[in-house]
């Protein structure tokens, strides 16, 4: 142990997985079990979960689909998905070959009772060979559309529970973002799941939650005196959050020309990143304290004026460019995109959260498709030292910035100042580095592995909870609204593998501040 651990601090004794809550036994049945999201990221979760031994020991998976398939095929199917896309790869044949034991598939329409009654059966006659206990989490990941309709089907054939009357055995359901597309469909939605589904029962995933530098953020503030009391108005310059993406819209033309980067990006998980960083302490670590201290934050944040809309909000779309080093098309030539679409790729915003710790404290927004890197960072850039010692021609001391590294190089940087060795006293800017790789030696797990199992221990803390969703689309129904009637024939734009459209660096211009460089 370094000298300057004591024991409270050293590392933990035991390994974090073997102090984990163990789940109960349960059947996860995945409704659109054919699609893109159950190979790539759901059935790897549940595989590494599995290696990782914190899959409960009584448990099967059930695909729900309208494909006919055998359970033969849709197990093989799965391998080489898990093949290509699991953190821990290849497939570990021996554990592979009894991990597909506990998978099923079922072939229904959504709106089907005998799909539904047969559904049931089996999940019945599951219950007696494998000792999962009438146990369920249904796994939504399906077209919005269907939210409302197969959670009514699921109470019908008795296979939610009453929460209050049948307290042995759960049932819990886990929908896919995205709820919603503006405030009142958002409402409509909730009204309609809430008919059949309690709200304890309801996990809203924003997988943003479930990446570890997220959850790391309510420790690394609330564990640490030193940033805490510097933690507001009084100190803090400003905040910018950036979700840069180098990816494309790749297949996705349809969904996202209907979508937007907005309602994509930055309605959901932007606002989860910013929640976390201005939230007060909770009372306690309840999902409940938590979600009450965020939706305060959202809450907070001052409604944009008509003036903000053309002053305080700017948007972009991607033109033809590079990225690693190829070409690419711009947005209008994307697959299954308008040729005159101008829906947004890129949205950057001023942001001012109206409570006591952060009066008059901006935080900018940037988020993108198809930019320099993908980054996703918070960055807390304090305000100045009284810059009358250091002061050289042009040179003097820089702002101390914090910046979070959410993805990739997990870590944490401040920047700070410092002599330069010599006989003058020239001041350089430098950094302290904390990086997750090198300091703990693994990979963090993936963000749908850790929402998956906490929802299988029955804890909603990293899931949205319907007020904040509500809160987040009231702050933003606006803007779209006003996008509705003022959208010129083009948008801004900037060339695929750049930093985003000029009036992004306008917008930040105006205030004497500039986006942070995020080196490539
Ligand atoms: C999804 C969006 O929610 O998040 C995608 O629909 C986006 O458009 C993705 O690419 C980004 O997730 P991550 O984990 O790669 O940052």
């Amino acid at each position: 142990m370094p000298d300057d651990f004591c024991e409270a601090c050293a590392p933990p004794p035991h390994d974090p997985v073997r102090m984990a809550k163990s789940a109960d036994p349960c059947i996860l049945v995945i409704f659109g079990a054919t699609g893109d999201l159950t190979g790539r990221k759901l059935v790897p979760a549940l595989y590494n979960l599995g290696l990782d031994q914190l899959l409960p020991t009584k448990f099967a998976c059930v695909g729900f689909a309208r494909r006919e398939k055998t359970d033969e095929e849709f197990r093989n199917e799965l391998k080489e998905d898990v093949n290509s896309h699991s953190r821990v790869r290849p497939v570990d044949e021996e554990f592979w070959e009894q991990f597909q034991q506990k998978i099923y598939y079922h072939r229904s329409e959504f709106d089907d009772d005998a799909g539904y009654e047969a559904l049931a059966k089996k999940l019945n006659e599951l219950d007696q060979k494998l000792g999962t206990k009438g146990n369920r989490v249904y796994y939504l990941s399906v077209q919005p559309k269907f939210f409302a309709p197969i959670t009514e089907k699921l109470k019908q054939h008795n296979l939610i529970y009453d929460v209050h009357t049948e307290k042995d055995r759960y049932s819990r359901v886990i929908i896919e973002k995205p709820f919603g597309h503006d405030y009142l469909s958002a409402d409509a939605l909730q009204a309609d799941i809430a008919k059949h589904l309690d709200e304890s029962q309801v996990y809203r995933i924003d997988h943003y939650l479930g990446k570890e530098t997220v959850q790391n953020l309510l420790v690394f503030r609330f564990a640490n005196s030193i940033f805490e009391s510097l933690w507001n108005y009084k100190h803090v310059d400003h905040v910018q959050i950036t979700v840069a993406e180098d990816l494309g819209i790749g297949t996705r033309g349809h969904f996202f020309d209907e979508v937007g980067l907005l309602r994509d990006i930055v309605q959901n998980h932007m606002m989860q990143l910013l929640s976390l960083v201005a939230m007060e302490p909770p009372v306690n670590l309840s999902a409940n304290a938590i979600r009450d201290e965020k939706v305060k934050v959202l809450q907070s944040i001052r409604p944009f004026s008509q003036e903000d809309f053309e002053q305080s909000v700017v948007r972009g779309q991607y033109t033809a460019g590079s990225a690693h080093g190829e070409s690419v098309p711009g947005y209008r030539e994307e697959k299954d995109v308008n040729a005159k679409s101008t829906v947004e790729t890129f949205v950057a915003m001023r942001l001012f959260v109206d409570n006591w710790r952060w009066a008059g404290v901006p935080f900018y927004l940037r988020a993108g498709k198809r930019l320099a890197k993908r980054s996703t960072e918070i960055a807390i850039t304090f305000k100045d030292a009284p810059g009358v010692l250091f002061q050289h021609g042009k040179q003097r001391n820089c702002p101390n910035v914090l910046a979070i590294r959410i993805q990739p190089d997990e870590g944490i940087s401040m920047r700070m100042n410092c002599k330069v060795p010599g006989p003058s006293i020239p001041i350089q800017a430098v950094k302290m580095d904390f990086r997750y790789g090198s300091y703990f030696g693994k990979t963090p797990p993936e963000a749908y592995e850790r929402l998956i199992r906490e929802c299988m221990v029955g804890d909603s803390t990293l899931f949205a909870r319907s007020d904040e969703v509500a809160e987040s689309w009231k702050i933003f129904t606006p803007l779209l609204q006003h996008w509705d009637t003022h959208t010129p024939a083009t948008l801004p734009t900037y060339a695929a593998g750049s930093w985003g459209p000029k009036v992004a660096d306008e917008l930040m211009e105006k205030d004497g501040r500039r986006w942070r460089m995020l080196s490539l």
